[in-house]
Protein backbone atom coordinates (compact mmCIF):
# COMPACT_ATOMS: atom_id res chain seq x y z
CA UNK A 1 0.00 0.00 0.00
CA UNK A 2 1.71 3.28 -0.83
CA UNK A 3 2.01 5.63 2.27
CA UNK A 4 -0.50 8.10 1.11
CA UNK A 5 -3.46 5.79 1.63
CA UNK A 6 -2.32 4.41 4.52
CA UNK A 7 -1.77 7.81 5.98
CA UNK A 8 -5.62 8.41 5.10
CA UNK A 9 -6.73 4.92 6.47
CA UNK A 10 -4.70 6.26 9.70
CA UNK A 11 -6.56 9.39 9.67
CA UNK A 12 -10.04 7.78 9.02
CA UNK A 13 -9.26 6.02 12.72
CA UNK A 14 -7.97 9.26 14.15
CA UNK A 15 -11.19 10.83 13.24
CA UNK A 16 -13.50 8.36 15.11
CA UNK A 17 -11.28 8.55 17.91
CA UNK A 18 -11.66 12.32 18.07
CA UNK A 19 -15.48 12.07 17.78
CA UNK A 20 -15.51 9.68 20.75
CA UNK A 21 -13.62 12.39 22.31
CA UNK A 22 -16.21 14.75 21.53
CA UNK A 23 -18.67 13.11 23.08
CA UNK A 24 -16.69 12.89 26.60
CA UNK A 25 -16.25 15.77 29.18
CA UNK A 26 -13.13 13.79 30.79
CA UNK A 27 -10.59 12.14 29.48
CA UNK A 28 -7.88 9.57 31.32
CA UNK A 29 -4.80 9.29 29.67
CA UNK A 30 -2.33 6.25 30.20
CA UNK A 31 1.18 6.89 28.31
CA UNK A 32 4.51 5.22 28.69
CA UNK A 33 7.17 6.47 30.09
CA UNK A 34 9.93 6.91 27.57
CA UNK A 35 10.49 9.45 24.60
CA UNK A 36 8.09 8.74 22.74
CA UNK A 37 5.17 8.24 25.59
CA UNK A 38 6.10 11.46 26.92
CA UNK A 39 5.80 13.44 23.95
CA UNK A 40 2.50 11.54 23.00
CA UNK A 41 1.26 13.12 26.34
CA UNK A 42 2.30 16.45 25.91
CA UNK A 43 0.90 16.41 22.32
CA UNK A 44 -2.57 15.28 23.95
CA UNK A 45 -1.99 17.67 26.86
CA UNK A 46 -2.04 20.44 23.82
CA UNK A 47 -4.48 19.19 22.18
CA UNK A 48 -7.28 18.69 24.66
CA UNK A 49 -6.56 22.17 26.49
CA UNK A 50 -7.54 23.53 23.15
CA UNK A 51 -10.56 21.67 22.75
CA UNK A 52 -11.89 22.70 25.99
CA UNK A 53 -11.36 18.71 27.40
CA UNK A 54 -10.73 18.27 31.17
CA UNK A 55 -7.74 15.26 31.13
CA UNK A 56 -5.57 13.99 33.55
CA UNK A 57 -2.44 11.94 32.42
CA UNK A 58 -0.80 9.23 33.96
CA UNK A 59 2.71 7.52 33.29
CA UNK A 60 3.16 3.94 32.73
CA UNK A 61 5.92 1.29 32.61
CA UNK A 62 3.55 -0.87 31.05
CA UNK A 63 0.44 -2.27 30.99
CA UNK A 64 1.56 -5.23 33.58
CA UNK A 65 1.22 -2.47 35.81
CA UNK A 66 -2.36 -1.53 37.05
CA UNK A 67 -4.44 0.79 36.04
CA UNK A 68 -8.19 2.63 37.34
CA UNK A 69 -10.52 4.60 36.07
CA UNK A 70 -14.01 5.41 36.15
CA UNK A 71 -17.32 4.05 34.41
CA UNK A 72 -18.26 6.67 31.66
CA UNK A 73 -14.86 8.40 31.48
CA UNK A 74 -13.04 7.85 27.98
CA UNK A 75 -9.84 6.31 28.61
CA UNK A 76 -7.08 6.51 26.30
CA UNK A 77 -4.15 4.63 26.10
CA UNK A 78 -1.02 5.73 24.35
CA UNK A 79 2.37 4.49 23.80
CA UNK A 80 0.59 1.13 25.00
CA UNK A 81 -2.50 -1.57 24.57
CA UNK A 82 -2.09 -2.80 21.03
CA UNK A 83 -0.21 -5.92 22.47
CA UNK A 84 -2.55 -6.27 25.44
CA UNK A 85 -6.41 -6.57 23.76
CA UNK A 86 -6.70 -9.40 26.26
CA UNK A 87 -5.93 -7.20 29.55
CA UNK A 88 -8.17 -3.98 27.45
CA UNK A 89 -10.76 -6.12 26.46
CA UNK A 90 -11.72 -5.72 29.98
CA UNK A 91 -12.24 -2.41 30.20
CA UNK A 92 -15.96 -1.67 30.95
CA UNK A 93 -15.95 2.34 29.72
CA UNK A 94 -15.26 4.27 26.20
CA UNK A 95 -11.37 3.46 25.08
CA UNK A 96 -9.17 5.04 22.01
CA UNK A 97 -5.31 3.31 22.01
CA UNK A 98 -3.10 5.31 20.71
CA UNK A 99 -0.49 2.89 19.80
CA UNK A 100 2.42 1.53 17.40
CA UNK A 101 3.27 -1.35 18.82
CA UNK A 102 1.97 -4.67 17.03
CA UNK A 103 -1.20 -5.77 17.50
CA UNK A 104 -1.75 -9.07 19.52
CA UNK A 105 -5.53 -9.86 19.23
CA UNK A 106 -8.70 -7.79 18.63
CA UNK A 107 -10.01 -5.11 21.46
CA UNK A 108 -13.65 -5.68 22.50
CA UNK A 109 -13.92 -3.69 25.73
CA UNK A 110 -17.27 -3.27 27.05
CA UNK A 111 -17.85 0.16 26.31
CA UNK A 112 -17.06 1.80 22.45
CA UNK A 113 -13.15 1.40 21.27
CA UNK A 114 -11.25 3.04 18.70
CA UNK A 115 -7.79 1.95 18.05
CA UNK A 116 -5.26 3.85 15.83
CA UNK A 117 -2.06 1.98 14.69
CA UNK A 118 0.20 2.20 11.91
CA UNK A 119 0.56 -1.46 11.52
CA UNK A 120 -3.80 -2.12 11.50
CA UNK A 121 -3.07 0.63 8.04
CA UNK A 122 -0.50 -1.25 6.30
CA UNK A 123 1.97 1.12 7.70
CA UNK A 124 5.10 -0.11 9.61
CA UNK A 125 5.00 1.05 13.23
CA UNK A 126 8.59 0.26 13.90
CA UNK A 127 10.27 2.72 12.16
CA UNK A 128 7.47 5.04 9.82
CA UNK A 129 5.60 5.98 12.92
CA UNK A 130 5.86 6.38 16.30
CA UNK A 131 3.09 6.52 19.16
CA UNK A 132 3.83 10.36 19.12
CA UNK A 133 3.05 10.49 15.39
CA UNK A 134 -0.18 8.59 15.79
CA UNK A 135 -0.94 11.03 18.63
CA UNK A 136 0.15 14.38 15.94
CA UNK A 137 -2.77 12.52 13.10
CA UNK A 138 -5.06 12.21 16.37
CA UNK A 139 -4.55 15.85 17.42
CA UNK A 140 -5.45 17.08 14.00
CA UNK A 141 -8.63 15.56 13.95
CA UNK A 142 -9.25 16.91 17.20
CA UNK A 143 -8.36 20.82 15.91
CA UNK A 144 -5.98 22.69 14.21
CA UNK A 145 -2.72 21.22 15.81
CA UNK A 146 -0.07 20.92 12.86
CA UNK A 147 2.22 22.86 15.40
CA UNK A 148 2.65 19.92 17.45
CA UNK A 149 4.45 18.07 15.33
CA UNK A 150 7.63 18.91 16.76
CA UNK A 151 6.36 16.93 20.01
CA UNK A 152 5.86 14.04 17.46
CA UNK A 153 9.15 13.81 16.68
CA UNK A 154 11.15 14.01 19.42
CA UNK A 155 9.07 10.51 19.95
CA UNK A 156 9.85 9.31 16.41
CA UNK A 157 13.78 10.33 16.94
CA UNK A 158 13.35 8.84 20.62
CA UNK A 159 12.14 5.42 19.42
CA UNK A 160 14.88 5.63 16.60
CA UNK A 161 12.58 5.67 13.80
CA UNK A 162 13.15 7.12 10.02
CA UNK A 163 11.56 9.86 8.80
CA UNK A 164 9.91 8.03 6.14
CA UNK A 165 6.05 7.48 5.97
CA UNK A 166 4.15 8.75 8.52
CA UNK A 167 6.88 10.49 10.13
CA UNK A 168 8.05 12.46 6.66
CA UNK A 169 4.03 13.77 6.61
CA UNK A 170 4.76 15.32 9.65
CA UNK A 171 7.70 16.60 9.26
CA UNK A 172 6.60 18.24 6.24
CA UNK A 173 3.28 19.67 8.06
CA UNK A 174 6.35 20.80 10.56
CA UNK A 175 8.02 22.59 8.55
CA UNK A 176 5.00 23.85 6.30
CA UNK A 177 3.91 25.16 9.96
CA UNK A 178 7.45 26.81 10.44
CA UNK A 179 8.15 24.97 13.25
CA UNK A 180 10.48 22.38 12.01
CA UNK A 181 13.72 23.19 9.99
CA UNK A 182 16.16 21.15 8.63
CA UNK A 183 19.96 21.75 8.48
CA UNK A 184 23.48 20.65 7.56
CA UNK A 185 25.50 18.82 9.84
CA UNK A 186 25.73 16.20 12.42
CA UNK A 187 23.58 14.74 15.20
CA UNK A 188 25.16 15.59 18.54
CA UNK A 189 23.30 16.52 22.01
CA UNK A 190 24.10 20.60 22.84
CA UNK A 191 27.38 22.05 25.14
CA UNK A 192 30.74 22.54 24.82
CA UNK A 193 32.03 19.99 21.81
CA UNK A 194 34.32 18.48 24.29
CA UNK A 195 31.24 17.74 26.95
CA UNK A 196 29.28 16.67 23.92
CA UNK A 197 31.80 14.14 22.54
CA UNK A 198 32.08 12.56 25.74
CA UNK A 199 27.76 12.24 26.65
CA UNK A 200 26.64 11.57 23.65
CA UNK A 201 25.11 8.30 23.70
CA UNK A 202 23.11 8.37 20.30
CA UNK A 203 25.99 8.30 18.69
CA UNK A 204 28.21 6.52 21.33
CA UNK A 205 31.45 7.62 20.91
CA UNK A 206 33.46 5.74 23.68
CA UNK A 207 35.56 8.99 24.78
CA UNK A 208 34.21 8.92 28.94
CA UNK A 209 36.91 8.37 30.70
CA UNK A 210 39.60 8.32 28.01
CA UNK A 211 41.25 11.85 28.18
CA UNK A 212 43.71 11.30 26.08
CA UNK A 213 41.88 9.85 23.25
CA UNK A 214 39.29 12.75 23.10
CA UNK A 215 42.18 15.53 22.81
CA UNK A 216 44.22 13.20 20.37
CA UNK A 217 40.62 13.63 18.29
CA UNK A 218 39.95 17.00 18.23
CA UNK A 219 43.28 17.93 17.68
CA UNK A 220 43.12 15.19 14.56
CA UNK A 221 40.13 16.98 13.34
CA UNK A 222 41.29 20.68 14.21
CA UNK A 223 38.24 21.44 16.51
CA UNK A 224 38.21 23.46 19.67
CA UNK A 225 36.83 21.23 22.57
CA UNK A 226 35.59 24.82 23.75
CA UNK A 227 33.58 25.70 21.54
CA UNK A 228 29.70 25.18 21.81
CA UNK A 229 28.49 22.67 19.45
CA UNK A 230 25.57 24.10 18.12
CA UNK A 231 27.27 27.55 17.48
CA UNK A 232 30.09 25.32 14.92
CA UNK A 233 30.01 27.36 11.40
CA UNK A 234 29.97 24.47 8.18
CA UNK A 235 33.63 24.18 7.55
CA UNK A 236 33.97 22.95 11.64
CA UNK A 237 31.51 21.05 11.17
CA UNK A 238 32.44 19.30 8.11
CA UNK A 239 35.51 18.20 9.55
CA UNK A 240 33.65 16.64 12.76
CA UNK A 241 31.65 14.88 10.48
CA UNK A 242 34.60 12.88 9.15
CA UNK A 243 36.29 12.58 11.81
CA UNK A 244 33.09 10.92 14.00
CA UNK A 245 31.99 8.63 10.75
CA UNK A 246 35.97 7.80 11.86
CA UNK A 247 35.76 7.03 15.07
CA UNK A 248 32.33 4.95 14.54
CA UNK A 249 34.22 2.87 12.04
CA UNK A 250 37.02 1.89 13.78
CA UNK A 251 34.44 1.41 16.55
CA UNK A 252 32.25 -0.95 14.39
CA UNK A 253 29.55 -0.06 14.68
CA UNK A 254 26.58 -0.54 12.97
CA UNK A 255 27.01 1.25 9.46
CA UNK A 256 22.98 1.53 9.05
CA UNK A 257 23.07 4.76 11.76
CA UNK A 258 25.66 6.64 9.89
CA UNK A 259 22.47 8.08 7.65
CA UNK A 260 21.33 9.19 10.74
CA UNK A 261 24.02 10.55 12.62
CA UNK A 262 25.56 12.13 9.75
CA UNK A 263 24.28 14.33 7.36
CA UNK A 264 21.02 16.72 7.45
CA UNK A 265 20.02 17.21 11.78
CA UNK A 266 16.74 18.95 12.86
CA UNK A 267 16.00 21.71 14.56
CA UNK A 268 12.56 22.07 16.40
CA UNK A 269 11.70 25.88 15.84
CA UNK A 270 8.80 26.07 18.87
CA UNK A 271 10.17 23.80 21.34
CA UNK A 272 12.73 25.16 24.31
CA UNK A 273 15.22 23.19 23.70
CA UNK A 274 15.43 22.88 19.47
CA UNK A 275 18.51 21.05 18.64
CA UNK A 276 16.17 17.68 18.25
CA UNK A 277 18.97 15.37 19.14
CA UNK A 278 19.21 17.37 22.92
CA UNK A 279 15.58 17.35 22.88
CA UNK A 280 15.31 13.55 22.84
CA UNK A 281 17.98 12.77 25.02
CA UNK A 282 16.86 15.25 27.68
CA UNK A 283 12.73 13.89 27.77
CA UNK A 284 14.33 10.41 27.62
CA UNK A 285 17.05 10.74 30.60
CA UNK A 286 13.58 12.23 32.45
CA UNK A 287 11.74 9.42 31.73
CA UNK A 288 14.12 7.03 32.83
CA UNK A 289 14.72 8.05 36.48
CA UNK A 290 11.42 8.41 36.51
CA UNK A 291 10.49 12.44 36.39
CA UNK A 292 8.35 12.35 33.37
CA UNK A 293 6.13 14.81 34.64
CA UNK A 294 9.66 17.33 34.77
CA UNK A 295 10.01 16.43 30.71
CA UNK A 296 6.42 16.70 29.98
CA UNK A 297 6.12 20.49 31.52
CA UNK A 298 9.64 20.99 29.87
CA UNK A 299 7.49 20.28 26.76
CA UNK A 300 4.60 22.24 27.57
CA UNK A 301 7.16 25.37 27.84
CA UNK A 302 7.83 25.69 31.54
CA UNK A 303 12.16 27.03 31.62
CA UNK A 304 12.36 26.16 34.95
CA UNK A 305 11.24 22.50 34.57
CA UNK A 306 14.15 22.77 30.81
CA UNK A 307 16.31 23.95 33.60
CA UNK A 308 15.69 20.54 36.39
CA UNK A 309 15.11 18.28 33.14
CA UNK A 310 18.87 19.26 31.67
CA UNK A 311 20.48 18.74 34.83
CA UNK A 312 18.38 15.45 35.32
CA UNK A 313 20.13 14.41 31.50
CA UNK A 314 23.92 15.55 32.86
CA UNK A 315 23.67 12.94 35.94
CA UNK A 316 21.58 10.43 34.07
CA UNK A 317 24.17 10.16 31.32
CA UNK A 318 26.90 10.17 33.81
CA UNK A 319 25.56 7.44 35.33
CA UNK A 320 24.85 5.15 31.99
CA UNK A 321 28.49 5.89 31.06
CA UNK A 322 29.77 4.28 34.00
CA UNK A 323 27.26 1.51 33.70
CA UNK A 324 28.51 1.12 29.67
CA UNK A 325 32.27 1.06 31.17
CA UNK A 326 31.76 -1.45 33.77
CA UNK A 327 29.41 -4.10 31.95
CA UNK A 328 30.75 -4.67 28.37
CA UNK A 329 33.27 -6.76 29.82
CA UNK A 330 30.28 -8.51 31.51
CA UNK A 331 28.72 -9.48 27.42
CA UNK A 332 28.88 -13.11 27.10
CA UNK A 333 28.29 -14.99 24.04
CA UNK A 334 25.54 -17.52 22.80
CA UNK A 335 25.43 -19.63 19.62
CA UNK A 336 23.06 -17.04 18.15
CA UNK A 337 22.68 -14.35 20.61
CA UNK A 338 24.51 -11.93 22.81
CA UNK A 339 23.96 -11.74 26.60
CA UNK A 340 24.05 -9.65 29.67
CA UNK A 341 22.74 -10.55 33.46
CA UNK A 342 23.34 -8.04 35.99
CA UNK A 343 22.40 -7.57 39.53
CA UNK A 344 20.83 -4.75 40.54
CA UNK A 345 21.71 -2.90 37.41
CA UNK A 346 20.69 0.75 36.29
CA UNK A 347 18.58 -0.51 33.79
CA UNK A 348 18.71 -2.89 31.06
CA UNK A 349 17.21 -0.99 27.86
CA UNK A 350 19.81 1.97 27.28
CA UNK A 351 22.77 -0.41 28.23
CA UNK A 352 20.76 -2.76 25.39
CA UNK A 353 20.21 0.12 23.06
CA UNK A 354 23.90 1.27 23.46
CA UNK A 355 25.68 -2.09 23.22
CA UNK A 356 23.58 -2.97 20.23
CA UNK A 357 24.06 -0.37 18.11
CA UNK A 358 28.12 0.59 18.88
CA UNK A 359 29.76 -2.36 20.59
CA UNK A 360 28.06 -5.50 19.90
CA UNK A 361 26.44 -5.19 16.44
CA UNK A 362 26.79 -8.71 14.83
CA UNK A 363 24.10 -10.58 17.25
CA UNK A 364 21.32 -9.58 18.89
CA UNK A 365 22.04 -8.54 22.49
CA UNK A 366 19.73 -9.79 25.23
CA UNK A 367 20.03 -7.61 28.45
CA UNK A 368 18.82 -8.63 32.09
CA UNK A 369 18.24 -6.68 34.65
CA UNK A 370 17.58 -8.42 38.19
CA UNK A 371 16.28 -6.13 40.69
CA UNK A 372 13.57 -6.99 43.34
CA UNK A 373 12.82 -10.62 42.44
CA UNK A 374 12.02 -9.29 39.27
CA UNK A 375 13.72 -9.76 35.85
CA UNK A 376 13.26 -7.38 33.39
CA UNK A 377 14.77 -7.86 30.00
CA UNK A 378 15.56 -5.76 26.69
CA UNK A 379 16.08 -6.94 23.74
CA UNK A 380 18.02 -5.51 20.75
CA UNK A 381 19.50 -6.21 17.56
CA UNK A 382 19.87 -3.64 14.20
CA UNK A 383 17.71 -3.09 11.18
CA UNK A 384 19.86 -5.35 9.38
CA UNK A 385 19.67 -8.48 11.45
CA UNK A 386 15.98 -7.68 12.13
CA UNK A 387 15.15 -8.71 8.76
CA UNK A 388 15.37 -11.94 9.32
CA UNK A 389 15.19 -12.26 13.77
CA UNK A 390 11.78 -10.40 14.83
CA UNK A 391 12.53 -9.75 18.40
CA UNK A 392 9.27 -9.19 19.85
CA UNK A 393 7.86 -12.50 18.82
CA UNK A 394 11.31 -14.08 20.23
CA UNK A 395 10.15 -12.19 23.27
CA UNK A 396 6.90 -12.79 23.30
CA UNK A 397 7.48 -16.69 23.11
CA UNK A 398 10.41 -17.46 25.41
CA UNK A 399 8.64 -15.34 28.30
CA UNK A 400 5.28 -17.35 27.69
CA UNK A 401 7.07 -20.41 27.89
CA UNK A 402 8.90 -19.30 31.60
CA UNK A 403 5.29 -17.53 32.11
CA UNK A 404 6.51 -14.17 31.29
CA UNK A 405 5.23 -11.69 29.09
CA UNK A 406 7.00 -10.43 26.50
CA UNK A 407 6.36 -8.56 23.22
CA UNK A 408 7.54 -4.50 21.08
CA UNK A 409 9.12 -4.35 17.91
CA UNK A 410 11.36 -6.15 15.71
CA UNK A 411 14.63 -4.52 17.03
CA UNK A 412 13.88 -3.64 20.12
CA UNK A 413 11.70 -5.97 22.49
CA UNK A 414 11.72 -6.38 25.63
CA UNK A 415 9.82 -9.47 28.77
CA UNK A 416 9.43 -9.51 32.48
CA UNK A 417 10.01 -12.58 33.80
CA UNK A 418 10.84 -14.64 37.10
CA UNK A 419 14.60 -14.35 38.03
CA UNK A 420 14.78 -18.26 38.77
CA UNK A 421 13.70 -18.96 34.79
CA UNK A 422 16.36 -16.50 33.49
CA UNK A 423 18.31 -19.57 32.50
CA UNK A 424 15.52 -21.10 30.37
CA UNK A 425 14.61 -18.12 28.78
CA UNK A 426 17.95 -17.67 27.34
CA UNK A 427 18.29 -20.74 26.01
CA UNK A 428 15.00 -20.28 24.19
CA UNK A 429 16.04 -17.00 23.01
CA UNK A 430 18.81 -18.36 21.90
CA UNK A 431 17.11 -21.36 20.22
CA UNK A 432 14.87 -19.05 18.43
CA UNK A 433 17.40 -16.60 17.29
CA UNK A 434 18.85 -19.41 15.37
CA UNK A 435 15.71 -20.89 13.87
CA UNK A 436 15.25 -17.14 12.45
CA UNK A 437 18.22 -16.89 11.33
CA UNK A 438 18.80 -19.85 9.10
O1 LIG B 1 11.84 -1.92 28.17
P1 LIG B 1 12.42 -1.87 26.79
O2 LIG B 1 12.83 -0.48 26.38
O3 LIG B 1 13.53 -2.84 26.57
O4 LIG B 1 11.24 -2.30 25.84
C1 LIG B 1 11.40 -2.43 24.45
C2 LIG B 1 10.04 -2.57 23.80
O5 LIG B 1 9.43 -3.78 24.22
C3 LIG B 1 9.07 -1.45 24.17
O6 LIG B 1 8.39 -1.07 23.00
C4 LIG B 1 8.15 -2.11 25.19
O7 LIG B 1 6.86 -1.54 25.13
C5 LIG B 1 8.12 -3.55 24.73
N1 LIG B 1 7.85 -4.49 25.84
C6 LIG B 1 6.70 -5.30 25.79
N2 LIG B 1 6.43 -6.18 26.81
C7 LIG B 1 7.26 -6.28 27.88
C8 LIG B 1 8.43 -5.47 27.96
C9 LIG B 1 8.69 -4.58 26.90
O8 LIG B 1 5.94 -5.23 24.83
N3 LIG B 1 6.96 -7.16 28.86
Amino acid sequence: MSSGSAINLLRERARRAADLVAKHEFVRIYTHHDADGISAGAILAKSLLRAGKAFHITFLKGLNEPFEYERGELLVFADMGSGYADLISQVETDVVVLDHHIPNGEIRPKGNIVHVNPHLVGMDGTFELSASGVCYFFANELGRNRDLASLALIGALGDKQKIVGGNEEIFKKGIEAGVVEEKKGVNLPSGKLRDVLVKSLEPYLDFYKKEEELEEFLEKAGLDGDREFDELGEDEIRRLADAVALRLLKMNAYTGIFDQIIGKRIVLKNLLIKNAVMAVDVVNSCGRIGSMSTALAMLLGDVEAMNRAIRIRDEYVVQILEELKKRREEVREGFCIRYLIMENGLSASPVATTLSRYVFTDKPLIVINIKNEHAKVSARTNEALAERVDLAEIMRLAAERVGGRGGGHRVAAGANIAPDKVEEFLKEVDRLCCAMLV
